[in-house]
């Protein structure tokens, strides 16, 4: 990410960002967050993001003292403020600085840090040529509590899975359920199953719901569309898989790997309903569809 970012904190514009290190976002990673982008410099799906952080902060219980009218509102006047031409938005809210201690109730007011950086994207290859997923049972510290489906800010098992995806040759992790075999979610994205002319994709029961993924699936069109679990065993004989997530888009996704070896998916291509959901992603979204970003000059 480029350093020239730039920061507000609890609203005020910081120069020299800084948070407390009593902050228990960073003793305890007690934080929830979003990660935004704008097309044509407007940003996309801003209520949804905003709503979706609102019932994060719920789910574990983080109490906010403004409404979502007011933070879309900061949100648009900091873009307005930071100028680029496509932004990156993070915005991070912790339950806020309190006495050491795991009591939740230790913490006095949230803390609300809003970043906006030039968005870069992904390299050329990864749209050109689809990329492999690593597989990795989901042992992660929100499953089964109140906070599954909140976008909270431990990753600590997504990062490790990540980082076990690169040492296997793969571009991103992808959860399985131990208890049943199912596929859940990638590392930091939603996937994707194409068989003949149906679109499957997990439910959302212990993954967060991308929104990504709800526009691809109103997107999707000239396909039947299934919600419904994927088991591990037909994920990886699919026509076509792919990965959605707001920077991203539609990733294809060529090879499934796991410990006990590699498989291709399809022909080991990106596939042409891939192809065209992504088209059509981009249309829904009011992106331009010409050049697509496979086929931008490297
Ligand atoms: C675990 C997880 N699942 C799915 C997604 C995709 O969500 P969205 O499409 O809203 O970016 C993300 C995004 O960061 C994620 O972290």
């Amino acid at each position: 990410m480029s350093e020239a970012g730039m920061v507000w904190i609890d609203g005020q514009r910081a120069v020299d960002p800084r948070v407390s290190i009593y902050d228990r976002g960073f003793l305890y990673g007690d934080s929830v967050f979003e990660v935004i982008r704008t097309y044509g410099g407007k940003p996309f799906g801003l209520g949804e993001h905003v709503a979706r952080l609102h019932r994060s902060a719920a789910k574990i219980s983080i109490e906010l003292s403004w409404t979502e009218a007011e933070l879309e509102a900061e949100i648009r006047s900091a873009l307005r403020d930071a100028g680029f031409a496509e932004s990156y938005i993070r915005v991070i809210v912790t339950r806020g600085v309190g006495a050491l201690g795991l009591d939740p109730d230790l913490a006095d007011e949230p803390t609300r840090v809003l970043m906006i950086h030039p968005l870069t994207l992904p390299p050329l290859p990864v749209y050109r040529d689809g990329v492999g997923v690593y597989v990795v049972d989901s042992i992660r510290a929100t499953d089964g509590t109140s906070a599954e489906g909140a976008k909270a800010s431990n990753y600590l098992a997504n990062l490790l899975a990540l980082r076990d995806a690169k040492r296997h040759g793969a571009y991103e992790p992808v959860f399985i359920d131990h208890t049943n075999g199912e596929v859940l979610e990638g590392g930091t994205s939603n996937v994707f199953a194409v068989f003949g002319d149906t679109l499957v994709t997990p439910p959302e029961r212990r993954i967060l719901g991308g929104i990504t993924r709800k526009h691809v699936l109103a997107a999707a069109s000239g396909l039947q569309v299934r919600v419904e679990p994927i088991t591990l065993e037909r994920f990886r004989s699919a026509d076509e898989l792919f990965l959605t997530s707001t920077i991203r888009e539609v990733v294809p996704i060529v090879r499934v790997v796991e410990p006990s070896g590699e498989h291709t998916v399809g022909k080991g291509v990106p596939g042409p309903h891939t192809r065209a959901i992504h088209r059509a992603f981009r249309a829904h979204v009011g992106a331009p569809t010409h050049p697509m970003p496979w086929e931008q000059p490297s």
